[in-house]
């Protein structure tokens, strides 16, 4: 295949692709949970009746805050925040991709400056910097680390350090072949999404909504 038509075709028909994988593959998922679940025909037992976590003075929301993970291991907990906000807000909000939005349907949404996503970006990649040395120092983290941790957490930033290059035209003389670079990796990751460790974007909340005793947000009286 010529250059070009490999070009278009990562422009064109494999973005669009990506985009029907990531979605249907989601409700696949969904459909898979809701079969693998059934609902719970005994009474429910709440380790954690509701009054009590959300009622409380300051002082028992500090108390209940450093019983949580957030007091076991509070830098965790803000760098996988800001990791996640980063990794959604920069490319939905960003010029460039609701420009490509408007051009393929006709519409797009609010857009920050570049220089803001562009912060994000940068911001995104140190979060996942500190992934990747915790994953190699830390010796308990490595302990349960195999390659498919790396792999994922390649699949991720993979995007933001292409993107990054393409936006600065770091190889201002290869730029095609860096956006190209860029795209595959957006479409790899979105693709990858339904199948992997990623799709955790569901069922984080799905199994604590739903699941008996999953630290239920919600009822939780399906069980598997
Ligand atoms: C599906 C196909 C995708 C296309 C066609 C696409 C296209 C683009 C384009 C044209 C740019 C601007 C480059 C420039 O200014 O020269 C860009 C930048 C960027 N893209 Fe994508 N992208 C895609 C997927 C993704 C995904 C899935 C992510 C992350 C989850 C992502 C993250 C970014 C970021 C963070 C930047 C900006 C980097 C910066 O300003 O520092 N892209 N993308
Ligand atoms: C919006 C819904 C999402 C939620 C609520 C969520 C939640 C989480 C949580 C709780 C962790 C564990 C953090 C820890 O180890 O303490 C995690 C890790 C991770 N998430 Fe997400 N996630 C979401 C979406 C995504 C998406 C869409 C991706 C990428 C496509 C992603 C990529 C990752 C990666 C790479 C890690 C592992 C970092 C590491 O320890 O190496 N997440 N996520």
């Amino acid at each position: 295949m010529e250059t070009s038509a490999l070009f278009d075709f990562i422009r064109g028909p494999l973005a669009w692709i990506s985009f029907i994988v990531f979605f249907l593959g989601l409700i696949f998922q969904f459909y898979r949970f809701f079969n693998l679940t059934k609902k719970n025909p005994h009474v429910i037992y709440n380790p954690r009746p509701r009054k009590k976590i959300t009622g409380g003075s300051v002082q028992d929301f500090i108390k209940r805050a450093s019983l949580s993970v957030f007091g076991v291991n509070p830098v965790m907990v803000i760098v996988t925040t800001v990791f996640h906000l980063c990794l959604i807000i920069a490319p939905v909000f960003l010029l460039a991709h609701n420009m490509l939005l408007k051009n393929a349907i006709g519409i797009s949404l609010f857009s920050f400056s570049e220089s803001f996503v562009d912060t994000l970006t940068v911001i995104f990649l140190f979060c996942g910097l500190f992934f990747l040395l915790r994953r190699i120092l830390v010796a308990r983290v490595r302990a349960i680390t195999d390659w498919n941790d790396y792999f994922i957490l390649f699949l991720a930033t993979a995007p933001f350090i292409t993107g990054y290059l393409a936006y600065h035209q770091t190889f201002a003389d290869h730029y095609r072949l860096v956006i190209s670079l860029h795209i595959l990796a957006g479409e790899l990751m979105l693709m990858a999404v339904p199948f992997t460790k990623f799709v955790h974007m569901v069922f984080f909340f799905v199994f604590r909504f739903v699941i008996e005793s999953e630290y239920s947000l919600g009822k939780g009286d399906r069980t598997w």
